[in-house]
């Protein structure tokens, strides 16, 4: 089951001059940063009520977040069970971007290509411990 939004994915081109705006700025508390999908995405998590924001800074030029440029990225949609939840959503006949849920920065994840669904990115997050 689907229950809520776990964070916003923002893409930046460097991590460090974003977090000025959404640490010092706009007052977050940026409580995690990580390098992520084999060293490809340096990421920070900062929360936001009950949700969270998440910068992602590419560390390779030629990956897609890096082509797209600034903005917006994607949607976290939190569920308690993300490998059940991939199930389900193969059963409806949806196609997920991995085989299996990996291991995120803040849960266990996969991603719904944007193409296929109506061109937001959307992930899945079962949200760690
Ligand atoms: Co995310």
């Amino acid at each position: 089951m689907i229950r809520g939004i776990a964070h916003v994915g923002i893409g930046v081109k460097s991590l460090d001059e974003a977090l000025r705006f959404y640490r010092d700025t706009l007052g977050l508390e940026h409580h995690k940063t990580e390098v992520v999908r084999g060293g490809l995405i340096r990421a920070a998590l900062l929360h936001l009520g009950d949700t969270e924001i998440e910068l992602l800074e590419p560390l390779s030029a030629d990956m897609p977040l890096a082509r797209r440029g600034e903005g917006l990225h994607h949607i976290a949609l939190v569920t308690d069970d993300a490998t059940a939840e991939m199930a389900r959503l193969r059963e409806q006949g949806v196609q997920p971007l991995q085989e299996a849920p990996e291991r995120g920065l803040s849960g266990l994840v996969f991603f719904l290509p944007p193409k296929a669904y109506h061109g937001a990115l959307i992930e899945i997050e079962e949200p760690a411990g």
